[in-house]
């Protein structure tokens, strides 16, 4: 015997207590939804590499924001146990320039985007630059902490998006229609270089910290040595390569297209994390 799905208005949010997630777990609950908050560590269990947590987070979910594992194998496989539970509309967390990196580079968020398009219900993409919150508590709090940020990046700016903004873009195409099919380029409004940003950081912060250049040779050699995954090492080298072609650079006009308002810049938000004490 099939059963019909039993679809609500839930929304499940995975990667729920992640630099996006969080903040969108926020603006949905704030606007009066009922939020599944779902990670490995969130209110709703859920593990990418253990699929029996899948079916209680997606029970009687209708909306998913998907944040992917490094590893692509699991994608397809819930963006489908997902449909079949009753899921209606996806929203696809990648990354700005998956078209011109590499293929097999950041082969989960690849799998994403690939498996949303194909799975028959409602999608959007969102693909944003480097998150402004990378520099607070991200993968560069602690270099930044120390005083010294090493990356190799050539000269080419980068329009750092505030996560506020990618949760406030996500939570209106998880909530309205008119977005399926759509693929959503998200940065700030300026693009600054890392020298600039870390130097904004530091008059903040109130504390010297320096940015230096690195060939992309040493950066491997220090991922490496401070033991990141090799496929992790693969995808940071295609995203910098990326970068210094300037393939990242430009502002894009996503977050105004969506919420009709120009997105946050660095400025605000260095002071904002200087004054919660992210660098004390
Ligand atoms: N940071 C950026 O600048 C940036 C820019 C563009 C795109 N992206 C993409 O955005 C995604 C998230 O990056 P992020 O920087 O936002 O990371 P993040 O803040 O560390 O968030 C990752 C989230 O995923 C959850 N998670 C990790 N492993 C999991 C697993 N096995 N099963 C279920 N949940 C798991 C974590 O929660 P638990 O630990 O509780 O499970 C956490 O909530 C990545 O695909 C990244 O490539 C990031």
């Amino acid at each position: 015997m099939t059963t019909t799905p039993k679809t609500s208005d839930e929304i499940l949010v995975l990667g729920a207590t992640g630099k996006t997630g969080r903040r969108l777990v926020d603006v949905l609950r704030k606007q009066g939804r009922t939020v599944r908050a779902a990670s490995r560590s969130g209110e709703v269990r859920f593990d990418w590499h253990d699929r029996e947590t899948w079916p209680a987070a997606l029970e009687g979910a209708a909306a998913v924001y998907l944040v992917a594992p490094d590893d692509p194998a699991p994608v397809r496989p819930f963006v489908e146990q997902a449909v079949e539970a009753g899921v209606r509309r996806f929203v696809a967390l990648s990354g700005r320039g998956m078209d011109r990196i590499p293929e097999g580079a950041f082969a989960g968020m690849a799998a994403a985007e690939e498996a949303v398009r194909d799975c028959g219900v409602e999608w959007t993409v969102i693909r944003p630059n480097n998150f402004q919150q990378n520099f607070g508590e991200g993968d560069w709090l602690d270099p930044v902490r120390a005083g010294r940020l090493a990356l190799p990046i050539g000269s080419a700016p980068e329009p750092f998006i505030d996560a506020r903004d990618i949760a406030e873009v996500a939570a209106v195409l998880l909530t309205s229609d008119g977005h399926h099919g759509q693929v959503y380029d998200l940065s700030g409004p300026e693009a600054l270089t890392f020298g600039a940003a870390v130097e904004t950081i530091a008059a903040a912060a109130g504390r010297p910290i320096r940015y230096e250049e690195l060939v992309p040779e040493e950066y491997r050699a220090e991922l490496r040595a401070g033991g990141v995954p090799e496929e992790v090492v693969g995808d940071l080298d295609a995203m910098f390569a990326a970068m210094r072609a300037g393939h990242l650079a430009e502002p894009a006009d996503g977050v105004r297209r969506v919420l009709g308002r120009e997105p946050a810049g660095f400025g605000a938000y260095a002071a904002r994390a200087a004054a919660a004490g992210a660098w004390s």
